[in-house]
């Protein structure tokens, strides 16, 4: 028999195991149906870097200021800049170096992929998932105009969204721990005889007491102190 069609016999072998295995389990336990086209489809929404899972769409800076005043601003504050304890949304440029760094969009996002999918998945808070593509075009243009990154006739779509760089971008690399799938300096990941040097343990969790004490007659949730 040639390589192949063992191999191919093998994987028709396998598969049909597997058919029967699946089949089987949903008997024994009586649980479950396929998901509905729909429900995939209402679960599928994440929106990737490169574009993909964008909807179509589009949306312009002057839609996205009218939204965001009547739906965003009583929470993020009329500028971004957050109302009360809410979440700011802009500013913090030439902040992450510093002692108090301020996260933001325009600071510290590496991709306008995820200011579109948190907007579409989870805002307005208390509300998700009530905002049509073309508004959150819409909104997400905003936050990038508020953010100093396109000017106020700037109009974002499906077609364009890729162009928009973050300025912070370049600053995410990858990780080059020995267990993560891709290797920044792209050697093999060792497997034996890695150490390098001697190793020395300098502290232990015991010593620096970092778990919490049983609960006692006076402190009765337990915990540091
Ligand atoms: C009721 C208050 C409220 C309203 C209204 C609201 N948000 Fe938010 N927003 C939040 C809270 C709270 C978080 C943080 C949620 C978390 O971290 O789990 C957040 C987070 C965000 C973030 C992520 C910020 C970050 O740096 O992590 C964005 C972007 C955002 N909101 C945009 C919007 C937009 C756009 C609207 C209007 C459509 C909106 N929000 C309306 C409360 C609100």
């Amino acid at each position: 028999m040639s390589k192949f069609l063992k191999v191919a016999l093998a994987s028709a072998v396998l598969f049909g195991a597997g058919f029967a295995a699946s089949a089987e389990e949903a008997k024994k336990f009586g649980l479950g149906r396929a998901a509905l086209p729909e429900e995939v489809k209402a679960w599928d929404i994440d929106v990737r870097p490169d574009g993909q899972g964008l909807p179509v769409g589009q949306g312009k800076v002057s839609d996205g200021e009218t939204i965001y005043n009547e739906q965003c601003a009583v929470c993020h504050g009329d500028f971004g800049e957050g109302k009360g304890r809410w979440p700011v949304l802009v500013g913090g440029r030439d902040t992450l170096k510093t002692h108090d760094p301020v996260k933001t969009i325009g600071s510290y996002w590496p991709y306008l992929s995820t200011v579109f999918d948190y907007v579409n998945r989870a805002m307005p808070f208390g509300n998700a998932q009530s905002l049509s593509a073309d508004e959150t075009y819409a909104l997400t243009a905003y936050i990038l105009y508020m953010s100093e990154i396109v000017d106020s006739d700037f109009e974002l779509s499906k077609e364009n969204f890729t162009s928009i760089k973050m300025p912070n971008e370049a600053n995410f690399i990858e990780d080059s721990r020995p267990d993560t799938p891709v290797l920044a300096d792209g050697k093999e990941p060792c497997m034996e005889n890695c150490k390098e040097g001697e190793v020395k343990i300098t502290g232990r969790a015991r010593i620096l007491d970092v778990t919490p004490e049983a609960a006692t007659t006076t402190n009765k949730a337990g915990g540091i102190d």
